[in-house]
Order: structure tokens, then C-alpha cells, then sequence
């Protein structure tokens, strides 16, 4: 999508990002196959094995005993993860470089996932900022701190499409939708690798979990996956696929299994689909032992079996299951395993060394001076507007922002927390460097206008109320003009392995909140959490609900400047707020059914729809208020009919109407109204984040080729075709002026 912004103030034409040229790949390959024919089988099977090792104990993959250093001298491991200590990445990388019989340099793994040592918003956070530059941005950063700190391959971006809060690792990714989720993988897979993978200050990304692992049943992590073709290829691969479009050049396989076979061993994913038809010719490696676990997952009777399939599905590296190493020689002996699929999965390990520079100088990483790489002043203040950036005003009656000399009392238990406004992965990243609300509101109502308490424990050893906080809590407020909140889920509950049935508020935080409502004072949650909550009852009593996630090492500055007015909130929602928790999943790209609800505002029988509650949202995808307000006019379908392969272009006049200058995030939907298949009710089809000043207007064009129409057909092929459309542009997926399109 290109979109043309015509302002009544300026002009500007808005650019689109293209692919990483990688451009020694040919060379790489070259030079891949020279060095494979002077390896032993053993060496091969070397380069696919990940293992770990923390600060120099020697400790081998489960299940299989190994000295490390050993190992790395007989060249019979080709990476490790998790390194988090520079010097000890380069005792292992000189061991391998110049202690092994080739020389072979190691490839260095770590999650880098928002942020190395600055961290960012987590990534549903960032996603709500519309703000695709940033995203890159973030990630670029990431990777500067990473490559300097001997990390030269991080395992990100998280391309899963979630719908369902339930599960924790929506905090990893960037939402339910697929055409913003490409956006935001394709973004981050060029900030982290740039324009030239050997550069000292550029990473490997690595997309993962490859595939569907967002979709785990009832929101369980691990969980199976099933789901049709045909959902999975409208829903699922986009943003995966967009990420292999800009360059990434690893993939990681999903715990889950797909459509009946464990991801690590499913062919049809892993050869068929990745490598046949999406062209990727990078490496794949597993998740944690995810090749072992297919025995767990009754797929494979022993550690033999489970390196056989993987093997055979074209999975190249082995994380931490040793089970390549352990089995790879008696497979080839015995003739399961031929030692030119070995070659091939060995080559493509290489080929990303090769890329990344390592042969050509093994140390290239690491290098920096360190202290001129991490926590530059620049990226600190760019990670204050990303964080503001990515938080979401859901109600506001008023009371903010906040006048100048305004008493604040502070409650709740993220308000002080240096640890939980980081989330769930930190990278490198160091609690003591985070800001916290108290902090940064101190310093801009001065400290004599903030009074603190925290009143309640929520984590992952402590939860519940402190003695005598509630007691605390109200005697504060009364002393305040206004109560800010911080309440939700802490950083532990973001992430990997955290499902939850509850997606409320912790109870004891709701008496909290009931404790300070009876003192009359209006009420700001400062709702943290890595995922959409199940928060109706905390929306209907407080004056003002501000998101603010979990927003990395400068969540409280970006706070502060939200609450004061010094910026105007402009995040919108990249996930739905539940009405109730029984209505996950629920997102607004559904279908319509043959039988929709008449309103989905109301509850009722013989429809699709529940007979107790609404089927609506608390709030939907798009939703994010100001202290401004946009006024949406004129829109206009510019080409009302387009041909096949052409570009439908709409317009609309946007309006601050308010008296504030402010950023809104106009989002353009479309209906394909009769389809071969059925198709959803809304679809985000382009989206612009528009900064306007109190009184401007703009005039924003979308230009949308019919290509990104195209959807998948019952025979599985994915085009377009001829038909009407319904298109609707507003600030969020409710928007409500409607034109018609026709492509012929
Ligand atoms: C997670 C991955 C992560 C890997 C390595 C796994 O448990 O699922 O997302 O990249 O560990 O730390």
C-alpha cells in the first residue's frame, strides 16, 4: 500500500520499504560447498547442533553428555544461545576458530525480542503504535546493542497471529491482524539485519515459530494446532511470509503441532511451504528441544526417530536436544538418512556464516567499545516516544490530563517496579537502568506532589495486599487531588508459558481500586499488561483508563509525559479488549455467518451470537482515543472501478477538531461482498498515522493494488479476483463512512 497525504499545510509522499539485497549470497554459497567437502560426517552433523552454556560451566544439551570446550575443539558444535557474557562468546568463538581442525566459527543466538540492553515496549505494546519507522527503529537499536555484545543472531521477530489474551506470548507478538502484523515483521526483520548482514552492527533474524503457534488451542501454551489450510494461509503465514520476503535468513520451528504432525518433523511446513514454495534458503532451527519433544508428542519412539523426521522435514539445527549429534552418524550408516541431505542442511548453516562475515573475521562482533554502543542518550529519548507511543488512552472522562501543581496519590504495585515495566524479555537489559512511573512523575509534578504507596503485590513469589495497604492507599488519596492506579499483570505474567483461564484484574487489586472509589477522588488506571484483559468492571468505575503496557526501561518518562499533556496519547489497539472473557476468541476480522447478530451490541438467540452477552468488544482492534478529537469526512472512492492488477485508490478528509495538536491512526477496511470463499466482515487494508495540528485538516489518499485483495480460494490458491467491495475509513474497526468499489 502507498499512501499519498495531502496536507492544507504541506505535502508529503510517503515511501515503501523494500527488501535486504543480500550481496555476497552466491559467494557464500561458493564458499559453502568448498569448505563441506573437506568436513567429516561428524563435523557436519557439528554445525547443527545448538548448545548452551552458561559462563563457562560446562554444561551439555540434556541428554546427551558433552564437555563443552571439548566439543567446540573437535568442531562438533556450531552455535550457542544464550550467551548473555561478551568475553565468554569469544573464548568459545577463538576455541572453535583457531583449536578446531577448520576453524569453523560459531553462530551466537539470544532472544533480543524488545530490545538488547534499552528495552522497548513489549511488542503487542509497540504494535500499537501504527508506527512502522519506529518499529524498525527499535529494532535496529536492538541489534547495534546485540552485535556489540557478540550477539549476532537474535531469535526475532514473533510473526504469530493471536486471538486469544489467554495465551501469554501475545505479548510477543503484534496482534491479531495479518496485514499490520506484515508490516511490523517485515520492519523488524530490516532493522535487525539492515542493508548488509557482514556489517559489525547488523543480526540475523530468525522468524518464528514457525507455524501457528499463536493459534494453540483454549490458549494453553504448547497446545495443539489445528486449523484449515485455508484459514491458515488467509490468517497465519502473511506475516511469516512477509518476514522471509524482507530477507530474514533463519526460521525457527513451533513446539506445536500442526495439522496432526509436530512442527519440527512436518514436512509439508518445513520443505514443502517454506523452502518449495516461499523460496527461503536460510537455515531453520528448532525451538527448545523441540526435536526431542516429538517423542513426548508420540510421533517418534526414541531420540533416533525424532532426529530422523526432523532431518527429513529439512530442520537444520537442533536446539538443545543433542539428538543430531547423538544419532546423525548411525542414521547414515544404516542408510535412514542420506549424507547428502546432511550436506544440504550443513550448507545452509554455513552459507548464514558466510553472510554474516564470521569467516572473514570471526570476531567482528564485539569489538565496540561498549560503553559508546549501549544506552546512548538518543535511543533513551526515542525509547520515552516509543513507549508513549504505544500506550492506549481506553477511557478518559476528563480528567486528563493532569493541570500543573496537580497532587497525585500513586497506588498499585508496577508503579515502583524497575523489573516488571521491562516484561517478560530483557534481553541484556538491566532493571536498575528502568525509570519508573514514581520516579518520572516526581520529577514533573515535583516531588512534594506525589505521594506513593503500594498498597498490593502482584508477581511471580509475592501477590496479594500488604498489611494495612488498603489503610495506606486511602489515606493518601484523600490527601490528593487524583488517584493514579497502577494495577494489571506484572512483567512475569507476560510471555512464554503463562497461560491463564482468568484475564482479570487480581482481586485483591479490585478491592484496591473499590477501597479508593469510596474516597471520591477520580480515579486513573494505569492498567499494565502484556496482553488484552478482561476489564469491564475497572472501565465502569474509573475517570480514566491510560494502557501503558509494559513498556520497557523508560515506561515511567513516557508516562509522565502522557498524564501531564506534554504529548497527546495516540496508541490504538492491535488486539480486541473482551467484553467478557467467554467471548475469546473474538477479534473483528471474523466471518459473517450465514445467521449474524441483528446487533452486536445486544444479546440474542438464533444468531450467531450468545443469549447472555453482547458480542461485541470492551474495545475493538483500532480503538484508541486522545485528548484531541479527529473528525472523519468526505470519503471518497477516487477509482470506483479498477482492473484486475490495479490500484484502488480512496480518499479522506481527516480534521482535528479539538484544540490540542495530536496523532490519530486513520485505518482503511474493505468487504470482498461475494467471494469464491467466505470472507471476513472487515479487513485492514492500509493505515496512516497522521499528526495533525489543532484545526488542520488532511486529506489522506490510500492506494490499494488489487493484489493485496487476494485471498486463498478452496483449490488453496491464494489471488484475487473480480467482484464488489465495501470499504470503510475511520480511527479504529467500527469506522463508519462506507463507499463501494468494483474490481472488473
Ligand atoms: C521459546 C523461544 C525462544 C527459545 C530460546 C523457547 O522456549 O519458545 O521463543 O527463542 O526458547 O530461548
Amino acid at each position: 500500500m502507498k499512501r499519498v497525504i495531502l496536507s492544507l499545510f504541506a505535502l508529503s509522499v510517503v515511501a515503501i520499504g523494500s527488501a535486504a539485497p543480500q550481496a555476497s549470497d552466491k559467494e557464500a554459497l561458493r564458499n559453502a560447498n568448498k569448505l563441506i567437502k573437506q568436513m567429516t560426517l561428524r563435523e557436519k552433523l557439528g554445525q547443527l547442533e545448538q548448545f548452551i552454556t552458561r559462563n563457562g560451566v560446562v554444561t551439555g544439551p540434556e541428554g546427551v553428555k558433552c564437555d563443552i570446550d571439548s566439543a567446540v575443539r573437535k568442531g562438533e558444535v556450531g552455535s550457542f544461545l544464550s550467551i548473555r557474557n561478551r568475553n565468554e562468546a569469544l573464548r568459545l568463538q577463538k576455541m572453535a576458530v583457531e583449536e578446531s581442525r577448520l576453524g569453523i566459527p560459531l553462530i551466537f543466538g539470544y532472544d533480543i525480542i524488545h530490545g538488547c540492553k534499552i528495552i522497548f515496549p513489549e511488542n503487542l505494546a509497540i504494535s500499537c503504535s501504527w508506527n512502522i519507522d519506529a518499529v524498525e527503529r527499535s529494532a535496529r537499536i536492538a541489534a547495534e546493542e546485540s552485535a556489540a555484545s557478540a550477539i549476532h543472531w537474535t531469535f526475532s521477530p514473533m510473526c504469530d497471529i493471536s486471538v486469544d489474551p489467554r495465551w501469554s506470548r501475545v505479548s510477543e507478538g503484534a496482534g491479531e491482524d495479518p496485514y499490520l502484523g506484515s508490516k511490523i515483521a517485515a520492519a523488524m526483520v530490516r532493522g535487525y539485519q539492515g542493508d548488509d548482514l557482514a556489517k559489525s552492527n547488523t543480526i540475523a533474524a530468525c522468524v518464528k515459530h514457525f507455524a501457528a503457534y499463536g493459534a494453540v488451542q483454549a490458549g494453553k501454551d504448547y497446545n495443539t494446532v489445528d486449523m484449515s489450510e485455508l484459514m491458515f494461509r488467509d490468517i497465519y503465514l502473511p506475516p511469516y511470509k512477509a518476514a522471509l520476503d524482507a530477507g530474514a535468513v533463519t526460521v525457527m520451528s513451533s513446539f506445536n503441532d500442526f495439522m496432526g504432525v509436530p512442527a519440527s518433523g512436518n514436512k509439508w511446513l518445513l520443505y514443502d511451504l517454506l523452502r518449495k514454495e516461499l523460496g527461503f534458503k536460510g537455515f531453520v532451527v528448532s525451538d527448545w528441544k523441540a526435536v526431542n519433544e516429538m517423542i513426548i508428542h508420540g510421533v517418534a519412539a526414541d531420540g533416533r526417530d525424532a532426529a530422523e523426521l526432523a532431518m527429513k522435514a529439512h530442520l537444520n539445527m537442533d536446539m538443545l536436544g543433542g539428538d543430531y549429534i547423538a544419532h546423525g552418524e548411525e542414521l547414515v550408516r544404516t542408510g535412514r538418512i542420506s549424507e547428502k541431505l546432511i550436506d544440504e542442511l550443513c550448507r545452509e548453516v554455513l552459507v548464514v556464516k558466510y553472510q554474516l562475515g564470521l569467516f572473514e573475521d570471526p570476531y567482528r562482533y564485539g569489538k565496540q567499545n561498549l560503553s559508546e554502543v549501549y544506552y546512548r542518550p538518543e535511543n533513551m529519548q526515542f525509547a520515552r516516544e516509543l513507549a508513549a507511543e504505544s500506550m492506549v488512552l481506553l477511557k478518559n472522562n476528563g480528567v486528563l490530563p493532569l493541570a500543573e501543581g496537580t497532587k497525585i496519590a500513586l497506588i498499585g504495585p508496577f508503579a515502583d517496579s524497575k523489573i516488571d515495566q521491562l516484561g517478560a524479555w530483557r534481553g541484556l537489559g538491566e532493571a536498575k537502568r528502568s525509570v519508573t512511573f514514581r520516579t518520572a512523575l516526581e520529577e514533573r509534578f515535583g516531588k512534594e506532589n506525589v505521594l506513593y504507596t503500594k498498597a498490593c503485590e502482584c508477581g511471580r513469589y509475592k501477590n496479594g495486599l500488604i498489611e494495612g495497604g488498603i489503610e495506606e492507599a486511602v489515606k493518601i488519596a484523600e490527601q490528593s487531588d487524583v488517584v493514579l492506579l497502577s494495577i494489571g499483570l506484572s512483567g512475569w505474567h507476560s510471555g512464554e508459558s503463562r497461560s491463564r483461564a482468568s484475564i482479570s484484574i487480581p482481586e485483591d487489586q479490585q478491592q484496591l481500586l473499590d477501597a479508593l472509589k469510596q474516597t471520591g477522588k477520580k480515579i486513573v488506571v494505569l492498567l499494565s499488561t502484556g496482553r488484552p484483559m478482561d476489564i469491564r468492571n475497572e472501565v465502569e468505575k474509573a475517570d480514566a483508563v491510560l494502557l501503558t503496557w509494559h513498556a520497557g526501561t523508560m515506561a515511567g518518562p513516557a508516562v509522565a509525559d502522557l498524564v501531564s499533556g506534554d504529548k497527546n496519547p495516540s496508541g490504538h489497539l492491535t488486539m480486541s479488549f473482551p467484553y467478557s472473557v467467554g467471548q475469546v476468541p473474538v477479534h473483528y476480522n471474523s466471518k459473517n455467518t450465514g445467521r449474524p447478530a441483528k446487533s452486536q451490541f445486544k444479546a440474542q438467540g438464533y444468531s450467531c451470537s450468545y443469549v447472555d452477552i453482547r458480542n461485541a468488544p470492551l474495545f475493538p482492534f483500532g480503538y484508541g482515543l486522545s485528548y484531541t478529537e479527529f473528525e472523519y469526512s468526505d470519503l471518497k472512492v477516487l477509482t470506483p472501478e479498477v482492473p484486475l492488477g490495479g490500484v484502488v485508490k480512496v480518499s479522506v478528509k481527516v480534521k482535528n477538531v479539538g484544540k490540542r495538536d495530536g496523532v490519530d491512526v486513520a485505518q482503511l477496511y474493505v468487504r470482498d461482498i461475494v467471494a469464491e470463499t467466505t470472507r471476513p466482515v472487515r479487513e485492514l487494508k492500509g493505515f496512516e498515522r497522521l499528526s495533525l495540528k489543532a484545526g488542520e485538516v488532511k486529506v489522506v489518499e490510500f492506494e490499494i493494488p488489487t493484489s493485496d485483495l487476494a485471498y486463498c480460494h478452496s483449490d488453496m490458491s491464494v489471488k484475487a479476483d473480480a467482484g464488489d467491495f465495501y470499504v470503510w475509513v475511520g480511527a479504529d474497526s467500527n469506522a463508519k463512512l462506507k463507499g463501494q468499489f468494483k474490481i472488473k
